[in-house]
């Protein structure tokens, strides 16, 4: 059975997908970004801000199905890690079995969404992460999930505050000038699942409907009570549409 990758969000690490993978029927990896986790936030090959774009991201990816000698992955991205799924669908369609894009989507930042990533990271500069952190986490999360689910907000508000700055300055580079993939998406030939947050600010639910239409032959699946971070917020929803997709993919 080919393997699941999993790509993780801005600006949070590959851990937050833990609950998934716990419960997905499937041997499974999981990986940070480079800039992401406990280190400088300077990976290697990384340590110029303008290293740091999708396609490079992507390439480490394909790369990786090499180094472990396989042929090809599922690969399952949330948002930052949909644009990389999106992006090895483009550049390297062989190495994808099947795709699964979580709260996400194919359109490039507008000019107002590259001003706010450009003023984030000079104030993450000039301030440090505790600068950014309230701005950043009031937008991620559903209604409900501030309600009910304080400690998953609190426990996501610790993990933003310890990525290195630098890191996180050059993943906002990567985010701003990524390209457009809605020309892509009628082009893909692969099993998709799209899977959206029925409260999700950032990358709202009919987008992505829209989104698995413009696919050929994509599921869509609605999780409800979920925002932005929908595997975080609702893991045991995520996990079962995953698996049930799976369990028509070898
Ligand atoms: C993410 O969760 O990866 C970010 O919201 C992506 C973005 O800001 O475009």
């Amino acid at each position: 059975m080919t393997p699941i990758f999993f790509l993780h969000g801005f600006p949070l690490e590959s851990i937050m997908w833990r609950p998934v993978e716990v419960a997905v029927k499937r041997k499974s990896f999981a990986m940070d970004f480079p800039g992401s986790g406990r280190g400088t936030g300077f990976s290697p090959g990384y340590e110029s801000v303008g290293a740091h774009s999708i396609a490079a991201y992507a390439r480490d990816y394909a790369g990786t199905i090499g180094v472990m000698m396989m042929q090809r992955g599922v690969f399952c991205g949330l948002s930052m890690g949909g644009y990389v799924v999106l992006e090895l669908l483009r550049s390297f369609p062989d190495k994808v079995r099947a795709a699964i894009l979580c709260n996400t989507k194919a359109t490039p930042d507008t000019w107002e969404a590259k001003n706010g990533r450009d003023a984030l990271a000079a104030r993450a500069r000039k301030e440090g992460m505790s600068a950014v952190v309230d701005e950043v986490i009031n937008r991620l999360f559903a209604k409900v999930t501030y309600q009910r689910q304080p400690d998953l907000v609190d426990a996501v508000k610790k993990l933003i505050l310890r990525q290195p700055v630098a890191g996180i300055v050059g993943q906002l580079h990567a985010l701003r000038e990524r390209p457009d993939a809605t020309s892509l998406l009628g082009q893909i030939r692969v099993p998709v699942l799209v899977i959206a947050g029925d409260d999700d600010q950032i990358t709202p639910a009919d987008g992505m409907k829209e989104m698995a239409r413009a696919i050929p032959g994509a599921e869509f699946v609605l999780i409800p009570d979920a925002g932005h971070l929908s595997a975080l917020e609702q893991p045991a929803a995520v996990a079962e549409a995953i698996n049930a997709f799976l369990a028509k993919v070898d």
